[in-house]
């Protein structure tokens, strides 16, 4: 598949076999409902993984069966912050990972003729400046409910921000980054553009229909 990748360096694109072999899954329009609600918490567990890199973590003592040895323990509260209804599908597998994190909430909707986000929830922890906030979406297109996401995250204090996506889209790629260049994104697949409905082409269809069965 052809792919286009903007060259900014706060983009990564996990490209390794496993998530590319989910994102296959995804992709396939014969993929019904449950087999897709599978595969996007598997690419999520994929993406949880790279984004939590650069956490922090700090020495613990232990005994091995064997010895006295010194461990390392991640430090420091995530927030998962799944934007809500397409988010909610890679929360289980966020949670696998890391199952003390903290959820907070974004309900946005696209509007179908504007392609313009409504908010219609927000439920989010305080002090969300002590938080890595990673957020959940499996679609970046025009990059407007993600800009307004980032935007309220950063009004409630939040300042380590990271975004996890199964397909980015070059249009809200480019805005995005330029927008929150202190904010790293993750995608599994960067696909180079919007049809006339502002949906991600090839991308993988509606993620919040398919996870749910609403098609
Ligand atoms: C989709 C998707 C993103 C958004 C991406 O959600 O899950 O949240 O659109 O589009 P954008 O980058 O152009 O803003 P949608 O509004 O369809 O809601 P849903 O998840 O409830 O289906």
């Amino acid at each position: 598949m052809s792919e286009t990748r903007p060259d900014v360096k706060n983009l990564h694109v996990v490209d390794g076999p496993l998530s590319q072999h989910k994102l296959a899954v995804l992709r396939d329009e014969r993929t019904r409902t449950p087999d897709f609600r599978q595969a996007m918490k598997e690419l999520a567990l994929i993406m949880v993984a790279e984004a939590t890199r650069s956490m922090p973590t700090r020495p613990v003592s232990i005994r091995t069966p064997l010895t006295e040895t010194e461990v390392e323990e991640i430090s420091g509260p995530v927030c998962l912050v799944p934007v809500l209804r397409a988010g909610l599908g890679m929360l289980d597998g966020a949670l696998a990972l890391l199952p003390t994190a903290t959820v907070g909430f974004m309900g946005l909707q696209r509007d179908e003729e504007t392609a313009l986000p409504v908010e219609y929830y927000v439920n989010l922890p305080s002090n969300l400046d002590e938080y890595l906030v990673l957020v959940l979406d499996p679609m970046l297109a025009t990059g407007g409910s993600l800009s307004a996401t980032i935007d309220k995250l950063k009004e409630e204090g939040a300042t380590w921000i990271s975004c996890l996506h199964a397909v980015a889209a070059v249009p809200g790629v480019e805005r995005l980054t330029r927008e929150h260049p202190d904010v790293t994104f993750y995608a599994a697949a960067v696909d180079p553009e919007l049809d006339d409905r502002s949906f991600i082409v090839p991308g993988l269809g509606d993620a919040g229909d398919r996870l749910y069965g609403t098609l």
